[in-house]
């Protein structure tokens, strides 16, 4: 892809029927995984409204912040905590409609209202980052969101980046 992007004006379904396929040959013509995240986190943030759009990759056994996009982060995140700590340390989607009702969770930005977070695996399945969305509405991410981001980050960990970024962390199968 030569740095442009389609972007469907449909609803958000389509935005990331239309948005996947192009991430998707966006980043098999390039092994590096920070260029690969960084440019999944400006394709996200090009066809969604959203506050802030990033990854958080475990090292130190913790959670440090990678490419991103929006506002300054905080840089570490302790397993279990907050949003993108109960994701790692659940293993599971957090799909977070108000983050004031989200027992511990850490508000980097006072405008964020909702938020959804989801694991990246390494092929023996032990989490190695998350994707951390944050919304500056209330209820923003559904089952929609959550299907479509769990299908990217299922790309995301099919690529040959994936092995470099598993090297990078410090989670060994
Ligand atoms: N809200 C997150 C912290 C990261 S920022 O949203 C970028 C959390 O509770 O884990």
């Amino acid at each position: 892809m030569a740095e442009e992007l389609i972007i469907s004006n449909s609803d958000k379904a389509e935005k990331y029927q239309i948005l996947l396929p192009q991430i998707e040959a966006l980043i098999s013509h390039e092994s590096n995984w920070i260029a690969n995240l960084a440019n999944v986190c400006a394709a996200l943030n090009m066809t969604f409204n959203w506050l802030w759009i990033g990854f958080y990759i475990v090292r130190d056994e913790q959670l440090v912040l990678g490419p991103f996009q929006g506002p300054l982060a905080c840089s570490r995140i302790q397993y279990g905590k907050g949003v993108c700590g109960a994701a790692w340390q659940t293993e599971l989607t957090q799909v977070v409609p108000n983050v004031e009702e989200f027992a511990g969770h850490i508000a980097c930005s006072s405008l964020a209202k909702s938020e959804i977070v989801v694991p990246i695996h390494n092929p023996a399945r032990k989490v190695v980052g998350v994707l951390d969305i944050d919304s500056s509405e209330y209820n923003t991410f559904d089952e929609i969101d959550k299907y479509y981001l769990e299908k990217l980050i299922d790309i995301l960990q099919r690529t040959k980046f994936s092995s470099e970024l598993a090297v990078y962390c410090d989670v060994f199968p």
